[in-house]
């Protein structure tokens, strides 16, 4: 079984066909919402909005550990995460898609690990490739079917927020390797990991981070939704395609 969990500009997929909605709970607490069980273009689907039904939970207050718990309770495999992002390299311009392949964490004071006691036996998660090189082909090739344009890789650097970011923050990111900044990368990608979880994003690039194009002096947030809810359609008919897709 195959989840999605949707994030700003995506608390719902009006071409999902829902079959019920169940209020999860787990060890860790209530995730972030009700999960929807409906079928996708035939297929059946798991649908989670991150910041919850009114998007009203901000990044750094998301339950990670029960949202991704609660969907491996029910048999999911794969998970395809929906996030914003802002684009730092050039090409990644408002409006672009693109399928980051690999992460750096630099949240604080988030639950990142399910081995949090003393007597828990742990293991070194493997993260040298941090997204599943197989479910990105597929997105990949899902969004080439659905005539989308979709930038294969990227450094998605993930970052604490809720505030937006300084330039001279961005300017570290960039020094770093970061092509694009988001809030909710982290630890949702480490925490797929040690479940075992297919785990890969699709970003949307909604806005030039701080002191790129045109951001010079500030972020028009406007702005910002307004490519969000133009984006979301791409990325609805690009998971049209992932969830009919064959393997991965
Ligand atoms: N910075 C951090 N997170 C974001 C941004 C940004 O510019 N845009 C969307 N999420």
């Amino acid at each position: 079984m195959l989840a999605i969990i949707g994030g700003q500009g995506l608390t719902e997929l009006a071409n999902l066909e829902i079959t019920h909605r169940q209020v999860m709970r787990t060890p860790y607490g209530e995730p972030s919402g009700a999960f929807l069980f409906g079928t996708l273009n035939q297929n059946e689907v798991i649908f989670l909005a991150r910041h919850g039904y009114g998007h009203i939970i901000p990044p750094h207050l998301v339950n990670y550990r029960a949202n991704l718990w609660a969907l491996r309770e029910q048999g999911v495999k794969k998970v395809v995460s929906i996030a914003t992002v802002g684009g730092i390299r050039a090409d990644l311009t408002p409006g672009a898609i693109v399928v980051p392949d690999q992460i750096i964490d630099y949240t604080h004071g988030r639950d990142a690990t399910f081995y949090d006691t003393r007597d828990a036996i742990y293991t070194n998660t493997d993260f040298t490739l941090p997204f599943c090189p197989k479910l990105r082909e597929r997105i990949l090739r899902s969004a080439n079917i659905a005539r989308q344009p979709c930038v294969d890789g990227g450094v998605y650097a993930a970052t604490q927020g809720p505030r937006l970011d300084s330039i001279a923050e961005i300017n570290r990111y960039e020094r770093d390797g970061a092509g694009m900044v988001g809030m909710t990368g982290m630890p949702e990608t480490a925490l797929a990991m040690e479940l075992g979880l297919n785990y890969a994003i699709i970003a949307v690039v909604v806005n030039h981070a701080a002191g790129r194009g045109d951001n010079k002096r500030g972020i028009n947030m406007e702005q910002v939704n307004a490519i969000a809810g133009a984006a979301m359609e791409r990325v609805r008919s690009i998971l049209e395609c992932v969830v009919g897709c064959d393997g991965g």
